[in-house]
């Protein structure tokens, strides 16, 4: 789907919403299938049809503590998008999230980035920061509504989004 417009969907109740452990290819692999090419260079700003052997090593190296993902699923099990917060030098957290095109705009963008938020808050992570495409108004839409006070620094082709999660309330904006 993709819409640049937002045409609104069935509500998500059945959805589940889980941690993943490491290694769990057969989850990636699904979630990068689900996305038209269009969503894909959003995701990676790239326009390699798929992640080289080392990135896809690295989404999967998840360790629950500096590396968090939370996996959205189906009732029937299809994972449909992924969440992940990545610890980064300089003591902040890199955010990233991707949603199957044919399951975007029903909230799961939303539930899982403020799923692994709450992990990440948990875990010790301090300041997240997020970049998006500024053609990517879905992605930016997301990120100012999980973090309402944050301030949207334009860079180049590029929106750079970052929020405090020192307290364990609303997050704040620190930087970008
Ligand atoms: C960005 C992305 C993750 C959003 O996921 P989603 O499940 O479609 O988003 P949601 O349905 O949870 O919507 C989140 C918010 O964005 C808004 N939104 C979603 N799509 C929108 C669109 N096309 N235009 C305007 N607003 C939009 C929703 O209204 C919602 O706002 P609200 O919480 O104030 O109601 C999804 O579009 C995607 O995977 N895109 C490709 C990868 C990508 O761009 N990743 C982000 C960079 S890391």
């Amino acid at each position: 789907m993709n819409a640049d417009v937002l045409i609104p969907h069935a509500p998500t109740a059945d959805i589940r919403i889980q941690e993943l452990g490491p290694d769990r290819f057969d989850v990636l692999d699904a979630v990068l299938d689900g996305l038209s090419p269009t969503s894909r260079y959003r995701r990676f700003h790239t326009p390699a049809p798929r992640p080289t052997p080392e990135v896809r090593a690295m989404l999967a190296a998840v360790d629950g503590r500096s590396h968090i993902a939370v996996a959205a699923f189906t009732g029937s099990g299809r994972p449909v998008g992924i969440a992940r917060l990545i610890a980064v030098v300089g003591g902040r957290s890199e955010l990233a999230v991707e949603v199957v095109d044919e399951w975007q705009g029903r909230g799961i963008g939303s539930r899982l980035v403020r799923a692994v938020i709450e992990r990440g808050r948990a875990a010790g992570h301090r300041v997240v920061h997020a970049d998006a495409l500024a053609e990517n108004v879905a992605a930016q839409a997301l990120f100012l509504s999980v973090f309402p006070a944050a301030i949207a620094i334009s860079q180049g082709h590029e929106v750079g989004f970052a929020a405090e999660l020192a307290a364990p309330g609303d997050a704040a904006l620190v930087a970008a």
